[in-house]
Formats: C-alpha cells, sequence, structure tokens
C-alpha cells in the first residue's frame, strides 16, 4: 500500500503519457494511465448503451468492467483489453476522449474508479499520469510533477502525429477540441485539473521529450 508513487498531472497532450511511460520503464515501476480509465468507462457505456447521464449505471460500470493491462513490448503503447476485446487503439479516437471527458466529470464515476487506481500502487513503485493523481487519488505521493504546453504547441503536436499515421487534420480544429477539453476539465466541481500542492511545474512548451524526461529523472533521483 505504502509503496512509493510519483505522479505527472497536466491537459491532454502535454505529453503525459510519453513521460510516464518513460520514467515507469527506466525505474523499473508500475505505469497508471489513468485517463485510460475514464476512455474505457466511456467506451464501455457506448458499447452496453449506457447513457452518458445515468450516473448510477455509469458507476456500476466504473466498478466493474473487465479490464486488463498488459506490458507486452515496453517501447509500445500498453495494451488495453476490455471485456475481452482488444481495445487499445479504440479509446484513443477523439470521440471516446470527449465522452471521457464528460463520464469524468460524474463524482460517483470518479469514486468507482478510485479503489482500482490504488490497486495499481505495488512495490518497487508507481509512476500515475492523469488529472488528479497528486490531488485527490495518491495526495501522499513522494513526487508531484504538473506538465504542461500551450494550447498552440499541443495542437501542433497532435496534428503531426496524426500527420505521421497518414491522417488528415485541421490545426484549427484540433487546437479548439484541446480549449473545450481543458476547460471542461479545469472548471468541474469535483478534481478539476489544477497543480497539486508542492508539485513541480514543468512547462514543455520549447522542451524536446528528451528534456523533459531529463529534468523529471532528476526529481526523481532527488526523492528516491
Ligand atoms: O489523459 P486522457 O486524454 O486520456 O484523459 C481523458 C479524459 O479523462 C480527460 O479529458 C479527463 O476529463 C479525464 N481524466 C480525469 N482524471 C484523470 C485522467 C483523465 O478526469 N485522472
Amino acid at each position: 500500500e505504502n509503496s512509493p508513487v510519483i505522479t505527472i498531472d497536466g491537459p491532454g497532450g502535454s505529453g503525459k503519457g510519453t513521460i510516464a511511460q518513460r520514467v515507469a520503464q527506466s525505474l523499473n515501476w508500475h505505469l497508471l494511465d489513468s485517463g485510460a480509465l475514464y476512455r474505457l468507462v466511456a467506451l464501455a457505456a457506448s458499447n452496453h448503451g449506457v447513457s452518458f447521464d445515468n450516473e448510477e449505471s455509469l458507476k456500476i460500470l466504473a466498478e466493474n468492467m473487465d479490464v486488463q493491462f498488459l506490458v507486452d513490448d515496453p517501447d509500445q503503447p500498453i495494451k488495453v483489453i476490455l471485456e475481452g476485446d482488444v481495445v487499445t487503439k479504440d479509446i484513443r479516437t477523439e470521440e471516446v476522449g470527449r465522452n471521457a471527458s464528460i463520464v469524468a466529470a460524474l463524482p460517483s464515476v470518479r469514486q468507482g474508479l478510485l479503489q482500482r487506481q490504488h490497486d495499481f500502487r505495488d512495490n518497487p513503485g508507481l509512476v500515475a499520469d492523469g488529472r488528479d493523481m497528486g490531488t485527490v487519488v495518491f495526495p501522499d505521493a513522494e513526487l508531484k510533477i504538473y506538465l504542461t504546453a500551450s494550447s498552440q504547441e499541443r495542437a501542433e503536436r497532435r496534428f503531426k502525429q496524426l500527420q505521421d499515421k497518414g491522417m488528415s487534420a485541421n490545426l484549427a480544429d484540433l487546437q479548439a477540441a484541446i480549449q473545450s477539453r481543458d476547460e471542461q476539465d479545469t472548471n468541474r466541481s469535483v478534481a478539476p485539473l489544477v497543480p497539486a500542492n508542492g508539485a513541480i511545474i514543468i512547462d514543455s512548451t520549447d522542451m524536446s521529450i528528451d528534456e523533459v524526461f531529463t529534468e523529471l529523472m532528476n526529481h526523481a533521483r532527488s526523492v528516491g
């Protein structure tokens, strides 16, 4: 229960996911991608025809959905399995992201996912990324990081990712979607996106992934 935790919170597209995976891999610690859990609730609700305002049923899904995270290849995203189906890519769509942000604003959904998130804490340690890892889920974490970047920079990163996958996208639309998700996550009444007390704030707007990783590992060494 009291294994060490490093929390990495911040807005979507700040590079949290990539950084969290690299830090976990280099320390050989467990990894919690809490955003994936909210995405899974949204996907499970769609699959079961549960509407996004049915808070009671959404809570039951959050508590009981059958989810597995498998580390197949440490250099690839973790494989995500929902009720026996591989959904690694399905949970990453814009639509599921939007719906995740809607269900994430419901207190009983957040409550329903709390125990699952705590269960990831195990020796030798845990790296947890999300929006409220340092504020709500692991307030006693050894090291809290708040990773951010300008919405323009985050939109440009997303644009390049989509281009690399051969998909077309519109930069202005991407930036608008990012800003609207930020607004929703920052202004909700439960567990809003805000730096935790004592969090180290890293603005990655003008930093490479390698630079962010190096800075974070320097902090990790000083607490470890
Ligand atoms: O980080 P990701 O984009 O996968 O998160 C999807 C959505 O899940 C976010 O927009 C946010 O609304 C919600 N979320 C949350 N708390 C977390 C992680 C994600 O509310 N700890």
